[in-house]
């Protein structure tokens, strides 16, 4: 099966007598002690089996974890570790999973943040104890490129089990599972949920092994797991991903290039562009450059705000991979321990007619 037609079958498993052509809503808390059924929705739920179908298949791996938010399932990997061991992660990580190492797991987990744009930087970061290489590429918010070829086959040598944060690509784009990582993560309630209106998360793994199997019980026993609502609809969503991400993609490629050559424009982070340092891995590694960009407006915080009080297409909002574009000046959402430039300007282009688009964002700078 291409990836199209799996995204819209891998997941609709049907079981029901009267034939319906989509899988229903199972709301059942508890079933039947009967050979072969779920015994209960925190364990098994049939719309939460059939989401992890489709995203196990579509990211090439063995087996897939539903969860209820993309932190739920990163912390699911951290709360698997023996305490006291070691993990790398990215100096730009995310800043939601980078605050739960530093506030949840502090005195439990020991962490080092690298560049892990430079290969050599992971090598000099490795101890004895170091049990995780955590990568996120393309980096929120930087855009930054990891090679997760060349930083898997580190790892591996070294028997550091490798996570990427997937969320930015998607797999249509990126498949980290072929390129030598272990695990895939992703925040369902981007791309995946596409709507703005779900959160999720997923892990998604290479192999079952006993890694996987503490990987499971967190997600069982510690219970942070989606309703069967939120499984059905993202299951739903995920049927149109791979031609969200075609118009995202596409769109993002064309305001890239508009901006880089705007004259109130400082320096456009976007995989795409030939001058992004990490463009040629990228290109090496991803069948398209997503839907994502930051740039730096010239001037300080105060202008990036008027400039995104001017749009009226792009809402000055969180969160991203939804089909409205949205846009954020992203220090000021990181609060004060940010690291983010002051003037850095985050969008999530969306699937608004490209003219729109870019007229508004035109208009924004006119009335700077
Ligand atoms: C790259 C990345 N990873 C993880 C997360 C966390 O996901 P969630 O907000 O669904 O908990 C986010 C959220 O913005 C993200 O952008």
């Amino acid at each position: 099966m291409k990836f199209e037609t799996l995204a819209i079958h891998g997941g609709n498993l049907i079981a029901d007598d009267n034939h319906p052509v989509v899988q229903p809503i199972t709301l059942s808390t508890t079933f039947h002690h009967k050979e072969g059924s779920p015994t209960y929705s925190r364990a098994a739920n049939p719309n939460r089996h059939a989401l992890e179908q489709v995203l196990a298949k579509m990211e090439q791996g063995k087996s897939a974890a539903a969860f209820s938010s993309g932190n739920a399932a990163g912390m699911a990997v951290f709360q698997a570790l023996q305490p006291g061991s070691h993990i790398i992660a990215p100096n730009d990580m995310y800043h939601g999973m980078r605050k739960q190492l530093e506030e949840i797991f502090d005195g439990i987990l020991e962490v080092s943040f690298v560049d892990l744009t430079d290969v050599e930087s992971l090598q000099k970061a490795i101890r004895p104890n170091t049990q995780l290489l955590w990568i996120e590429t393309p980096s929120n918010p930087l855009l930054k490129i990891s090679d997760i070829s060349a930083l898997s086959a580190i790892a591996r040598s070294n028997g550091i089990k490798v996570v990427c944060d997937n969320t930015f690509a998607t797999p249509v784009f990126q498949n980290p599972l072929t390129l030598g990582a272990d695990l895939v993560m992703h925040s369902s309630t981007k791309y995946f949920g596409g709507h703005s209106d779900i959160l999720g998360g997923a892990l998604i793994t290479k192999e079952e092994d006993a890694f996987w199997e503490r990987v499971k019980n967190v997600q069982i026993t510690g219970g942070a797991v989606p309703s069967a609502f939120d499984c059905y609809y993202l299951t739903r969503s995920i049927k149109t991903l791979p031609y969200r991400m075609k118009g995202h993609a596409e769109h993002a490629g064309h305001v890239a290039a508009y901006l880089t050559q705007h004259s109130k424009v400082e320096e456009v982070y976007y995989p795409g562009l030939k001058q992004h340092p990490g463009h040629e891995v990228a290109a090496r590694q991803m069948s398209g450059f997503g839907g994502m960009l930051s740039f730096l407006i010239k001037g300080d915080a105060d202008d990036a705000d008027r400039f995104i009080s001017n749009l009226r297409f792009f809402t000055n909002a969180t969160s991203l991979g939804g089909v409205e574009s949205l846009i954020e000046r992203r220090a000021g959402v990181e609060g004060s321990d940010s690291t983010t430039p002051p003037n850095l300007v985050r969008v999530s282009v969306g699937l608004e007619h490209l003219d729109d688009l870019l007229s508004d964002l035109d208009q924004a700078f006119e009335a700077l």
